[in-house]
């Protein structure tokens, strides 16, 4: 009895030094509960980085969580900035511009059949064209504590551009080339037909060119040597049918 008494008492002493000598451990486990998470960050379809003034650019986070049971990680948002690269962290005038930051509806960060979670991010640039850095920062939150933190997911550097010229201008440039040359036309036709004509009224060589033109003109839209001399295509059914009867009637 008594000797059994003296082992519970010396295992309560055990465990009370046990405890002391892990507390400080324990209190450095609770304080740094910074999430462990395997981040990589890419620019689809761009290796060179390249970010484009302008438009909006984008990268992909591919975001690794190893499974555990008592912890429940989401990503709230995703924010990043634009550095100067001539600056250290820290230093005046390091940070360029802040990136617009994406808040998103706790995405959890719980891979599915040990695939990372992939969550795309577009960003905006009107910067004139050179190298800058930038980083991206993930917030997540911890559904235990209730933490949020602010997790460095990438720095490195990019390369600004301006975008090639659009769609658009092209078009736009290839009209008014179109514009130019029906303008340049009907000038040289009508100098043709009122000036160079009146010089030569009743010449030999006005005759003879115009009949060509007339059978090039026919043969260049069949339809319009049709008997009415228009294309009936634009003319809507009804008012053909009608002229036609009218047409009946006179005759
Ligand atoms: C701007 O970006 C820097 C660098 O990422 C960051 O430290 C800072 O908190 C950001 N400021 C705001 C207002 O988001």
């Amino acid at each position: 009895m008594r000797a059994s008494m003296m082992q519970v008492a010396a295992a309560k002493y055990m465990a009370y030094i046990l405890l002391l000598a892990l507390s400080p451990l324990l209190a450095a486990a609770q304080s740094d509960d910074t999430p462990q998470l395997g981040i990589t960050t890419s620019f689809p379809g761009n290796e060179l980085s390249l970010v484009k003034n302008g438009q909006l650019n984008r990268v992909v986070f591919s975001i690794s969580n190893l499974p555990s049971a008592d912890r429940v990680l989401t990503l709230e948002g995703i924010t990043g900035a634009f550095l100067n690269q001539k600056k250290l962290d820290g230093q005046r005038g390091r940070v360029v511009r802040n990136m617009t930051t994406t808040k998103l509806k706790s995405v959890p960060l719980r891979m599915v059949g040990g695939k990372p979670v992939q969550v795309p991010y577009d960003f905006h640039s009107e910067f004139k064209p050179q190298n800058m850095d930038v980083e991206f920062r993930l917030l997540v939150a911890d559904g235990q504590t209730s933490k949020a933190h602010n997790l460095l997911a990438y720095k490195g550097s990019v390369t600004i551009v301006e975008p090639p010229k659009s769609w658009f201008d092209i078009q736009l440039l290839s009209l008014y080339a179109l514009l130019a040359a029906g303008i340049a036309f009907s000038g040289s036709f009508a100098y043709k037909s009122y000036l160079g004509g009146s010089k030569r009224k009743g010449g030999s060589t006005r005759k003879a060119v115009e009949p060509a033109t007339a059978a090039s003109v026919a043969a260049q839209s069949p339809a319009a040597s049709s008997k009415t001399g228009y294309e009936e295509d634009w003319i809507p059914e009804q008012h053909l049918r009608t002229r036609s009867k009218k047409g009946k009637g006179k005759s």
